[in-house]
């Protein structure tokens, strides 16, 4: 009986290695990925959606979380209120991060801080990142 169940928890972690990287690629590939900090999304509706229970993206479901995909920072700011942004800082690229004790995202490279909604609060960058919706369904997100 012991033998059996743990067949069948293999059988279990085998179909999850398999299914989840095929559902996340088909939500990444339809948001398009910002290439520079003034892309927009190119108006197709698309729409990337992310469910904060799994297991690819549990940092999200702690307050101070954060994650990136497809170059957008998604972060939980506390009070299940979630930003998502370029994750390129606008000054030369670098991947910002998020910093949940000051509740605001530093480029590591140069010391350009942006807020949640993006703006520049200190640069060298001049340029603020590209903020992207989010709505928030249970453990769902949905962004762009
Ligand atoms: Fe971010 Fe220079 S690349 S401050």
């Amino acid at each position: 009986m012991k033998r059996r169940i743990a067949l069948e928890k293999i059988v279990y972690a085998a179909g999850m290695l398999i299914a989840v990287p095929t559902a996340l690629t088909s939500c990444e590939d339809d948001i398009p990925a910002p290439d520079d900090n003034n892309n927009t999304n190119n108006g197709t509706g698309d729409k990337l959606v992310i469910d904060i229970s799994s297991a690819g993206y549990s940092a999200l479901a702690s307050a101070g979380g954060s994650v990136i995909v497809n170059n957008i920072i998604i972060a939980n700011t506390g009070n299940n209120n979630f930003v998502a942004l370029s994750s390129k800082c606008t000054h030369n690229g670098c991947t910002i991060f998020y910093s949940a004790a000051n509740n605001h995202f530093p480029c590591p490279c140069h010391g350009a801080v942006f807020s949640t909604q993006g703006a520049v609060l200190n640069g060298p960058a001049q340029t603020a990142l590209k903020s992207y919706p989010v709505s928030v369904d249970g453990n769902i997100l949905t962004i762009g």
